[in-house]
């Protein structure tokens, strides 16, 4: 089995090399954790260092606020979008009803059956190899009816796997819980925990694995810091 580099300094070392190529990955944390620089990362590095092309999906934030944030830690997304490397589908306008008009990529209406087309047809024009949804909860699933909560998450999850794109898919914790919907989980290959805890009176950003299929991985919680270049995973108890 290939395993593929996440670019994220420390955390291939705590998977023994990467994750399993194709795999769907949940990046599970409360808001503030940095689940979305993570994904970035995992992105931007994708194309950068291993030549992996990529796509991300955001729900939560505007593509043009994206492209400006990540730019802070050098990662100059619309260089790679120019030459069809990255694509940012941007949904954020979706449940306006409306495009995101300056984009090239973006969706009318929050329809998950029309988002996994478009993944399935941009992840051919680009040959993407790796995607991330960003975020679950901003999917507007309708809460009322779990069965289709599920049958959504299912179905959004099987199609990264089946098209074979390694895939990081964000969501949030209810206090304790793994997801905001309680399934986000068990359809996903593997599930990171981004946290934010308290260390004498001071705040520490905390990172572990707690699945990943096919992978001995580190039972471990480790302190991570969000530096200029991006986050880095202290593995080797480093002083920061
Ligand atoms: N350039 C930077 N250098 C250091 N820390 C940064 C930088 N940019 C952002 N941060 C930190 O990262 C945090 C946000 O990270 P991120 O947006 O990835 O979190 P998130 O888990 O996606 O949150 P949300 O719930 O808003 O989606 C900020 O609160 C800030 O503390
Ligand atoms: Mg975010």
């Amino acid at each position: 089995m290939e395993r593929i580099k996440t670019g994220i300094p420390g955390l291939d070392e705590i998977l023994g090399g990467g994750v399993p190529q194709g795999t769907n990955v949940l990046i599970v944390g409360g808001t503030g954790t940095g689940k979305t620089i993570f994904c970035s990362q995992f992105l931007y590095k994708g194309v950068e260092d291993y030549n992996q092309n990529g796509i991300f999906v955001t729900l939560e934030e505007r593509a043009e606020d994206l492209r400006r944030e990540m730019m802070k830690f050098g990662w100059d997304f619309a260089k790679y979008e120019k030459e069809n490397r990255l694509a940012i589908i941007d949904g954020t306008s979706a449940k306006l009803r409306k495009r995101a008009v300056k984009e090239k990529y973006s969706l009318i209406g929050m329809d998950i059956d029309a988002l996994i087309i478009e993944i399935n047809r941009i992840s051919k024009e680009i040959n993407a190899k790796r995607v991330v949804i960003d975020s679950i909860p901003s999917l507007g699933l309708n809460l009322d009816s779990e069965k289709e909560v599920r049958r959504s998450i299912y179905r959004l999850s099987a199609l990264l796997l089946e098209i074979g794109v390694t895939s990081f898919v964000t969501t949030e914790t209810l206090d304790g819980g793994f997801s905001r919907y309680g399934v986000e989980e068990f359809v996903s290959r593997g599930v990171i925990k981004m946290d934010i805890v308290e260390r004498e009176n001071k705040f520490v950003r905390t990172i572990y694995v707690r699945k990943m299929r096919e992978t001995d991985f580190a039972m471990e919680k480790y302190p991570f810091g969000i530096e200029s270049d991006g986050i880095k995973i202290y593995t080797r108890g480093e002083v920061f």
